[in-house]
């Protein structure tokens, strides 16, 4: 359990509430829409159909953690790391001055079909946020299906053992189904999805918080917007 035991009622002081240890994303207007942050350890699905700013989002994330000294994890499957580094430095955040600090790593690997941490550095960088991109073609790649809940769940929990915020990126197809396999949205402890809606010559982005354990979450959906420095909730 990450988090501590604050206060007690005045009228009942046996009465202790717990308040989880909370990470911020960095994106402005969005942690205040989830108490504060996202919860430490917690894995969290971010999904959406394609173009609709999942990968920015968690370079976001892990850009913020580095920020306060965290070190960070994006295994990639859908881009390359030279892409991926491309898409940052466009925001202004140059991810290779950390990979030459070792406190930042991409890597192109399967995280299901190895859960060997080691391998992934995962502990010799004492990781504190990896990001996934993407689960669904993960779980593509992986040829027994039966199996893929069992190593899902495996995954979560052991990053979760080890007090890592996890974003696991899903393409969604449409608004009822947030994965390809129709089984994420229920082993991680929150959703976060986003969408990209038509208007003329433009489009709307919008971002809503569908589920997120142990956290007031400010429900209904809200705009969202590039900006210079990434991503920002607008309303
Ligand atoms: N600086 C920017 N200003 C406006 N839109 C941008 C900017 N950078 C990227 N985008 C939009 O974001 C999309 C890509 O975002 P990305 O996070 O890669 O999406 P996803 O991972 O969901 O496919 C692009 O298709 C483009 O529409
Ligand atoms: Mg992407």
């Amino acid at each position: 359990m990450v988090g501590k035991k604050t206060g007690s009622s005045g009228k009942n002081p046996k009465v202790i509430f717990y308040k989880p240890e909370r990470i911020k994303t960095g994106i402005p207007g969005l942690d205040k829409l989830i108490d504060g942050g996202l919860v430490k350890g917690s894995s969290v699905l971010i999904s959406g159909g394609t173009g609709t700013g999942k990968t920015i989002f968690c370079l976001r994330c892990l850009w913020e953690g580095l920020q306060n000294d965290e070190s960070g994890i994006y295994i990639t499957l859908e881009e390359t790391a030279e892409d991926l580094r491309r898409d940052a430095l466009g925001f202004g955040w140059d991810l290779k001055k950390y990979e030459k600090k070792s406190k930042f790593k991409f890597v192109e690997k399967n995280i299901l079909e190895d859960t060997n941490f080691e391998f992934f550095d995962v502990d010799r960088m004492k990781a504190s946020r990896i990001v996934i991109d993407s689960i669904s073609l993960l779980s593509l790649v992986v040829e027994d299906k039966s199996s893929m809940r069992g190593r899902l769940q495996e995954l979560v929990k052991s990053l979760k053992e080890r007090k890592i915020t996890t974003l696991l990126i899903s393409e969604s197809i449409d608004e009822e189904h947030l994965s390809i396999l129709g089984i994420e949205e229920f082993i991680v402890d929150g959703v976060i999805h986003l969408k990209s809606i038509p208007m003329g010559k433009m489009s709307q982005r919008t971002i809503e918080i569908r589920k997120m354990r142990e956290t007031k979450i400010n429900e209904g959906i809200h705009s969202m917007e590039f900006c210079k420095n990434g991503i920002k909730v607008v309303d």
